[in-house]
């Protein structure tokens, strides 16, 4: 058995249940892992909502990532994973767990400077981030990437990745502080969309081009400032839509002006496959550049709240005041 947090009825914070549940089976090619720590995404908040369901055959338990000791081989098992291995894994769910089955595909090696509740915030918002800028924008040295939500997990993940290949990160976020967040992570510029107009802090930035890629997860209430903001070619990529669904205007037209490129991505309804070659290109790519000397990215943590805790946990993000990742101690006395 073990300790999971259940949803029975979709609704508030008050519905995120803790109770004692059976140990997840492993089918072929599953590695269990004893869970340490699980972070939280803006999916999990939908999702306790009933707005956002696991895909057909996973979990239902809430939670896209984890950072824990292998503790069971599955049956059929290539990799050479062993038993107290410390690693990170990317989930369809499950992850609010003390135990979850993952394909071995999807574990990565946690980095041996980081402790387990660092490397918990890394799977989901790091994977996020590199296939964005890098399977889906293909973003090239020098040019300039404008990130919205700055300062958020996916956000702070961006930032870093877009300097790492040696391309210029531009951000708004909604505060100063946010903001400070993001420049001191690699930001050249930062606009709070609150009170600045993005449009023109983008191209006094760019003296007029235009950001050649923007990472855009609020869609509708920024359309008409994206299109504005896009240099002559550029792509925006769609992958959240927090500012709204829906879209009335010229989009068509201005962005057929720009001969801009409309493209979108979601990470975890993409096949096994996909994700297994996400997973093997950003270890070989990102992953030693955490345990480089000295480092050149970190996981950026704001807090950490305990298994019983996760509602406290879900209002928080929900009030977005979180800057980096909120991590959930699932067992703390593994190190
Ligand atoms: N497509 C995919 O595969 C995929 C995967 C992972 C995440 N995502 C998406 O990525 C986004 C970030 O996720 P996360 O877990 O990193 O989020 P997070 O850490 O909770 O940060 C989200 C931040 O976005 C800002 N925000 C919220 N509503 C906004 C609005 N209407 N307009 C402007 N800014 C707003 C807030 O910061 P401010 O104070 O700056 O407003 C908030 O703190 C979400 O939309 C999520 O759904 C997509």
């Amino acid at each position: 058995m073990m300790r999971a947090v259940c949803v029975d009825v979709p609704g508030g914070v008050e519905d995120l249940l803790l109770r004692t549940v059976s140990r997840p089976h492993l089918k072929d090619g599953e590695v269990l892992i004893k869970v340490h720590a699980a972070a939280l995404n803006r999916a999990d908040l939908l999702q306790r909502r009933g707005l956002y369901p696991p895909p057909p055959g996973e979990s239902d338990i809430i939670g896209l990532e984890v950072a824990g000791t292998v503790h069971t081989l599955g049956p059929g098992v290539m990799s050479p994973w062993k038993p107290d291995d410390r690693v990170m894994a990317l989930l369809s769910g499950g992850g609010y767990a003390e135990y979850v089955a993952v394909p071995e595909q999807l574990l990565m090696p946690v980095p041996s400077n980081l402790t387990l509740c660092q490397a918990a915030a890394i799977p989901e918002a790091w994977l996020t981030a590199f296939q964005l800028l890098d399977f889906i924008a293909r973003v090239k040295e020098g040019e300039v990437v404008l990130v919205h939500a700055g300062a958020s997990g996916v956000g702070t993940a961006a930032v870093q990745l877009v300097r790492l290949f040696g391309a210029v990160p531009i951000v708004t976020a909604g505060s100063a502080e946010k903001l400070k967040l993001a420049e001191k992570l690699g930001a050249a510029t930062g606009f709070n969309y609150r009170t600045d107009n993005f449009v023109q802090g983008v191209h006094e930035f760019t003296q007029g081009k235009g950001a050649n890629v923007i990472l855009d997860c609020i869609g509708g209430s920024n359309w008409e400032k994206n299109v504005s903001s896009l240099a002559m070619d550029g792509r925006w990529v769609l992958y959240g839509t927090m500012g709204g669904r829906t879209v009335e205007g010229e989009l068509l037209g201005r962005l057929l002006s720009k001969r801009g490129h409309l493209l979108t991505s979601l990470l975890r309804s993409r096949n096994l496959q996909y994700k297994a070659d996400l997973v093997a290109a950003f270890s070989h790519r990102v992953l030693p550049h955490f345990s480089a000397q000295p480092a050149s990215l970190r996981p950026v943590i704001d807090s950490t709240f305990k298994l019983e805790d996760v509602s406290e946990a879900h209002r928080h993000m929900e009030a977005n005041r979180n800057m980096g990742k909120i991590v959930i101690d699932v067992n703390p006395q593994i190190l």
